[in-house]
């Protein structure tokens, strides 16, 4: 992870020295969900690095439209390629994608479970706004049961001596494979609230995300336990640094914007220069 992060440091101080690290070699992205952030600093970190990309980003354009599977849609395209990025709504995609594949293949996000790049920008970003990731007390505030970035970032962050506070009622509480794996690791400096008012004001991180409503089965009528208002914003320590991984919804406020606190546009620029580190450990020698 250190080797990332610094390397991502380098590519944002000055990315001309690394502008033909991956000449010659060619990405796809195989969007089956729709992305913005994801999609475009994949494709645009490639491009950077001097390498070329094709893909698409409606599935029903490649022949899949015509029935083929998804296994054989990525067996024939990792014969083109060197490097595949794959976002799809099902959970089991990856498996599926990296079964027999002879080149790397990178989640960018599989159903509701996984977001790991996403959630090294995040880590990334604290570690640059915050100097440092031990010793902080960072809140997970949202949809912890669908929120594939959530679910990543927690998995990262119990490899750190880090303190985590749950914002969420039960039924969006964290998803249980995620409890499992903090388990295995030893992680326990967790705890759990289940609104956002109850929070206390002095954590150093604090991470909303939205209800993931399009994988919801049953829609709940008004969900706001995890809403930012003026009060809470008022007793929010100063130096509290606010992330959310975009798209949002009601709970981060355009209002908010404007605070000092408020880094998810900065934390959305970082993705460049994450994927490029990542693209630059798994393809240059
Ligand atoms: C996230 C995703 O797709 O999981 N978006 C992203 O990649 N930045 C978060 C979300 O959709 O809420």
């Amino acid at each position: 992870l250190d080797w990332i992060f610094d390397a991502a440091d380098a590519f944002r101080s000055d990315r001309k020295p690394y502008s033909n690290l991956v000449a010659g070699k060619v990405a796809a992205l195989l969007f089956f969900e729709p992305s913005t952030r994801t999609r475009f600093s994949f494709e645009i970190a490639f491009k950077k690095l001097g390498g070329a990309v094709v893909g698409f980003s409606d599935a029903s354009t490649s022949s899949m439209g015509k029935g083929e599977t998804f296994e054989d849609t990525v067996r024939i395209i990792q014969q083109y390629v060197d490097v595949m990025v794959i976002r799809h709504p099902d959970e089991d995609s990856l498996r599926l994608a990296t079964a027999d594949a002879r080149i790397p293949v990178i989640n960018a996000g599989n159903g509701s479970q996984e977001h790991p790049t996403q959630a090294l920008l995040d880590l990334y970003t604290v570690r640059q706004l915050k100097g440092r990731i031990n010793g902080l007390q960072i809140a997970l505030c949202g949809d912890l049961r669908h929120g594939r970035d959530i679910h990543s970032l927690a998995i990262l962050l119990a490899l750190y001596d880090v303190e985590v506070i749950l914002v969420a009622p039960p039924s969006f509480g964290m998803a249980d494979f995620v409890q499992r794996e903090w388990e295995l690791r030893g992680f326990s400096k967790y705890s759990t609230v289940s609104r956002l008012k109850d929070l206390p004001g002095d954590v150093d991180v604090l991470y909303l995300n939205r209800i993931q409503r399009e994988r919801l089965a049953v829609q709940p009528a008004e969900v706001d336990f995890h809403v930012l208002n003026d009060d809470f914003l008022a007793r929010l320590d100063s130096k509290t640094v606010i992330l959310n991984p975009m798209p949002r919804s009601h709970e981060t406020p355009t209002w908010l914007d404007s605070d000092p606190r408020a880094k998810y546009f900065e934390q959305a620029a970082n993705g460049l220069w994450v994927r490029m580190a990542l693209f630059s450990m798994m393809l240059v020698e």
